[in-house]
Formats: C-alpha cells, structure tokens, sequence
C-alpha cells in the first residue's frame, strides 16, 4: 500500500518501508520566534501543537512510536524563566489535546526524571499515561528531564545492584539484558531520528538506542517541520540501504 501526499512533492511512502520508531529532536523554536519578532518561549508554545499534528500522521502512517525531546537534563541551564515555562506547557498540551489521542489510540509515555518536575506537571503527564494506557496505536513518549548519558548510568547502577544482590549474575549481561534496563526497554527499536534548524549533534540523546538508527538532518525549524517535511524525511528514509554492520 501506498501513502501518497496530494501536494507538488508527489512523495509516495511504502506501507512496508514506514519505521516502527521514529524521534526528534525539536530544535529551532528559539530561533524561529526570534526571526517573528517574539519571545523564544512563543516558539515553544508553537512548537507544542506540531508534536499533536505531527505524532497523529505518525499513528495514521501506522508508525508505532514517536519520541520528541521535550527537555533534556542540560536545559536546566536555561534562564528560570524559560524553564518555568516550558515546564508549563504539559497541562495545558494535554488539556487541549488529550482527547485527540484518546479519540486515536495513541498512547501516551515518557522517559526521563519527571519526578524532578513540578507536581503539577509531573501529574498532568502522569494522568495523560494512565489515560491512555490501554490504546493500541502509535505510542507518543516524551523525553523529559531526559539525558542519554544519566540513562546509561542509571542502568548501569540498577545492574551492579542486582549483581550484588544476586538477582542476576555478571555472566548473564549481555546487550539484550542491558537495554531492558534502560528506561526505553519498553519501546520498539530506535530506526530513525530527526533533528531540526540545521544542526547536526545529537546533544545526549537517545545514545544507546541510535547505535544503528538512520539520522535525517533538516534545516527547517521545529514549529515550521509539517506533515510534508515528515514525508520529505520519510521518502529519505525509504532509500536508505540498512545494513546493521552486514552486507546485502
Ligand atoms: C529546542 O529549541 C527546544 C527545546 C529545548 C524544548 C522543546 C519543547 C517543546 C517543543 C515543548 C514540549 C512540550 C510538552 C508538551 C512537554 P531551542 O530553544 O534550543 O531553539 P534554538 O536552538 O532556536 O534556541
């Protein structure tokens, strides 16, 4: 079967060929209010209702789980100010836009520390989970309070723990047992991950799990990347030749 965008692009997706996981790194909403005129907080703010637009073409594509970058364990360093706000945005994300994936099967999740977030949020994420914990569609998980270096720690500490504990042995580590320890153990394998605004780093994100993820680089500015710059990174994907370190 075939998805076919009705714009000039003419891009066609193959059923066969869509990812089972793709993430983003929502980069760009700084700028892209600045270049407006506003404050980079409205970028957030606008960057927001992309994630609802973009996670239900995700579900329709039958992809089966969208991670977004949402706050990473570095953006303490941003003035409090902006931190605050984007802390905010949550209940007021979820109040508008909850039904929409309740009414679309798609489940909400999240990885990261949000107990170090305010109550507020934390249980306004923590309700959206419990919510849609039953949906069988695509599975929208938020990386917040997230750091893909603190992830690998954390797993490492919880298996030395269970050594000594005796609940596992050093001889039964292995890559499949070290990923169930990470906080992602529960999501399908990473196969493509987007960046936005032009930068080409992967500011400490989801590190273990790219080990062989494609990476799509786009120019465009989160709040502007619409359904068609997500068929332009698909089509890019569709022509990738994955090899996991073999030969075809
Ligand atoms: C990076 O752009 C973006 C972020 C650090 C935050 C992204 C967060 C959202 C889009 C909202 C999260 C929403 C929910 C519901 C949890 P930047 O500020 O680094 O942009 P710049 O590089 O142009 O300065």
């Amino acid at each position: 079967m075939l998805f076919k965008r009705k714009d000039e692009s003419n891009i066609e997706l193959m059923e066969e060929l869509i990812p089972q996981h793709i993430a983003f790194i929502m980069d760009g909403n700084g700028r892209w209010a600045k270049k407006k005129g506003m404050p980079r907080t409205y970028g957030h703010h606008e960057g927001t209702k992309n994630i609802r637009t973009l996670a239900l073409e995700a579900n329709r594509l039958g992809i089966k789980a969208m991670t977004v970058y949402a706050f990473s364990t570095e953006n303490f360093k941003r003035p409090q100010s902006e931190v605050d706000f984007i802390f905010k945005l949550p209940k007021e994300f979820f109040k508008i836009y909850l039904k929409d994936f309740l009414e679309n099967n798609i489940q909400v999740r999240y990885i990261g520390h949000i107990e170090q977030a305010p109550k507020s949020t934390r249980d306004v994420i923590l309700d959206s989970v419990e919510q849609t914990k039953n949906n069988t569609g695509l599975i929208l998980c938020f990386a917040f309070i997230y750091g893909a270096q603190d992830e690998i720690l954390c797993a490492v500490k919880d298996i030395v723990k269970d050594v000594k504990e005796g609940a596992i042995s050093e001889d039964e580590i292995s890559e499949e047992l070290f990923e169930s320890y990470l906080m992602s153990a529960d999501l399908p394998p990473l196969d493509y991950m987007i960046r936005t605004s032009g930068e080409c780093r992967l500011s400490n994100f989801m590190l273990w799990q790219m080990a062989y993820a494609e990476m799509y680089f786009s120019d465009v500015y989160w709040p502007d990347f619409d359904v068609e710059e997500l068929y332009k990174a698909l089509d890019h994907y569709q022509k990738c030749d994955r090899r996991y370190g073999g030969l075809k």
